[in-house]
């Protein structure tokens, strides 16, 4: 079987293999002969609980092929294509076989042809910190290993796409790679005995997505994947986009540290500080890392007996709770597991009750590690036994009216649109690598990239920038624009209370009043690596919130704002100024309050390393 993909009269995936490879006595799934075609259409949006857009276009045409092997044992299978405006997605679909009700799968043979001169931007698949890698722009033809999803691509005839899977559950993710005869192919990330997946019948792959747009900043604005998901399972009206602060940077800058002694962290005295802080600064919720037992000495090394309902000597869980409850405060709680699996699957239950009992509605998990320990065996995070476990942490989280934030996660494929309690994750270079290892071009790319899976929890808001343990690459008006730019469903507003409090009590009313809930998201202008712009309205008010960065180079962009309402808007401005630059001069900032409305026209100038944020409140 072959499909390829045409975007109007131009080709864009050549003819490409379909089909598996099985583990059996007739291993091969090959030489199918379609009996039958069911075709359907649909029409409509979807609705998003949060996230950038509340609607979301639905509106497909879509062919399902019955498929009947031509030989014994006459296995059938049914391979459904779905063709959006702006994306294709197919997947396959395996019902119970008259002789076998279990499968296990050695390889996926799916290809994506395209052009070997295609430029594509990747992160390398299968390295020790999994997502978390800068972006390389490259030829396809000199693509070398294996690379993550979505993987985005421009075709010599000038199609931009991005190659990416929808609804992962129960298999391995899928990471691609250049075959010898140069066309791209699947490559799902291996079990340790050398499979992919072990599967029972009824089954279904992912989806294995293909967006596509004339432009980079087009390319953006694609949501197909939470289209391609299911509804929500179960009532999930509890469940509340958050902003929080956090026991955190203070362990990045060295004044604090996560493991018991002298500097620690999360002591009930800072806890209820801390707390005291968010009250002040108009934050609802406060993250608290290394509050359990397990932290000492090398916690990378010791994680395996992490502890998840015993805190440390210093700290008293419950009454920090008590205390945030009073306050109104939401608690984040925090598990770090260290990729130690088994230990973490132990307490699962009780870890989460625990948790519960106290209130608790935030948590934030974490698989430092390059490798997870899976019933004794090292598997990748991104295995389908790394793919399930993280399902298991979103399933009972959700019956325990908990949201989660992961870091070190699987990639996001739009299940949050069927489990909203999963409100945010890492999965790519955050702030925590600023002091040398990312650049202003970083977060340029990231929203033709890693955005495309869905929100990230960047911990933006360092204004901190020139702190000696951790130089930040960026002016200070970026700071806020990352608060639109990128968007997450937990937004961390990461650096120390204190900082906020002493300098910058100005610039924090934008990240006071930034939502972490849209109604819809108006991408304006970009190119990947590059620069960013963004426009998002809020959903709960009338008000927009503008961002943009650029990479190292300074740029000046004209924003029409005929997107706005009708109506007026006392607009606050957060800009470089023309002496601001990421390393010389990152504090410069204008602030300024003009009245606009939609006819009006705005030329902002972005430093090196900077960016813009604006509040337009509705008059
Ligand atoms: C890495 C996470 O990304 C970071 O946020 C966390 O503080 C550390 N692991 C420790 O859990």
């Amino acid at each position: 079987m072959y499909y390829s993909v045409y975007k109007g009269d131009k080709e864009v995936v050549k003819p490409s293999r379909l089909g598996f490879v099985i583990c059996s006595h007739k291993p091969s799934f090959s030489s199918f002969t379609p009996v039958k075609e069911f075709k359907k259409k649909n029409k409509g949006d979807i609705e998003l609980k949060w996230g950038e857009d509340r609607l979301v276009d639905n509106t497909y045409n879509e062919t399902a092929f019955y498929l009947v092997e031509n030989k014994e044992p006459k296995r059938s299978m049914t391979f459904r294509i779905r063709v959006f405006d702006n994306a294709v997605a197919f997947r396959y679909e395996i019902p119970p076989q008259p002789s076998f009700s279990q499968l296990t799968l050695k390889e996926e043979l799916t290809e994506f042809n395209l052009d070997p001169e295609s430029t594509v931007w990747k992160i390398p698949a299968y390295q020790p910190d999994r997502y978390e890698y800068n972006y390389e722009r490259i030829l396809l033809e000199n693509l070398k290993g294996s690379v993550h999803t979505p993987f985005t691509a421009l075709t010599p005839n000038g199609v931009y796409l991005s190659i990416h899977e929808a609804a992962l559950y129960n298999y391995g993710s899928m990471t691609l790679k250049l075959g010898k005869d140069e066309v791209l192919k699947a490559d799902i990330t291996p079990l340790s005995d050398h499979t992919v997946a072990h599967l029972r019948l009824p089954f279904h792959t992912p989806w294995r997505l293909i967006m596509l747009a004339d432009s980079a900043i087009e390319l953006t604005k694609n949501r197909t994947m939470f289209a391609l998901n299911d509804p929500p399972k179960g009532d999930f009206k509890w469940v509340e986009t958050l902003k929080f602060i956090g026991i955190w940077w203070a362990m990045y800058v060295g004044e604090w540290t996560w493991a018991p002694g002298e500097r620690h962290g999360a002591t009930t005295e800072h806890a209820k500080e801390y707390i005291d802080a968010a009250v002040r600064l108009g934050i609802s919720g406060l993250l608290i890392e290394g509050w359990n037992d397990g932290w000492e000495g090398d916690w990378l090394e010791n994680g395996i007996f992490n502890k998840f309902t015993v805190s440390a000597p210093d700290f008293d869980l419950e009454e920090v709770a008590r205390y945030a409850k009073r306050k109104r405060v939401e608690i984040v709680g925090h598990h770090e597991t260290v990729g130690f699996i088994d230990n973490y699957e132990r307490q699962l239950e009780e870890a989460y009750n625990y948790y519960a009992a106290n209130g608790i509605h935030y948590l934030k998990t974490g698989y430092s590690g390059s490798m997870m320990l899976i019933k004794g065996r090292r598997e990748y995070h991104h295995s389908q036994l790394g793919v399930k476990h993280y399902q298991k942490t979103v399933e009972l989280a959700a019956k325990k009216h908990i949201c989660l934030d992961i870091h070190e996660p699987i990639k996001g494929t739009g299940i949050e649109r069927t489990w909203p309690n999963l409100l945010s994750r890492e999965g790519a270079r955050g702030q925590e690598y600023e002091g040398g290892a990312i650049s202003p071009s970083h977060a340029c790319y990231l929203p033709y990239t890693r955005l495309l899976s869905g929100g990230m929890d960047y911990t933006s808001g360092i204004f901190d920038l020139a702190n000696e343990a951790k130089h930040i690459a960026t002016t200070l008006a970026r700071q806020l624009a990352y608060f639109v730019t990128i968007y997450s469903g937990m937004q961390m507003a990461a650096d120390r209370p204190y900082i906020y409090e002493d300098k910058f009590k100005e610039e924090f009313e934008f990240i006071k009043v930034v939502p972490t809930n849209f109604e819809k998201t108006i991408p304006l202008a970009g190119e990947i690596g590059e620069y960013y712009v963004v426009a998002r309205k809020d959903r709960d008010s009338n008000d927009w919130f503008i961002g943009g960065i650029t990479n190292e180079n300074s740029r000046s962009v004209k924003l029409n704002l005929d997107f706005l309402d009708d109506g007026r808007y006392k607009a606050k401005l957060y800009t470089d100024t023309d002496k601001s630059h990421y390393k010389e001069n990152q504090f410069a900032i204008n602030k300024e309050v003009r009245n606009l409305n939609k006819n009006d026209n705005l030329d902002i100038y972005m430093a090196p390393g900077g960016g813009f944020a604006i509040w337009l409140k509705k008059t």
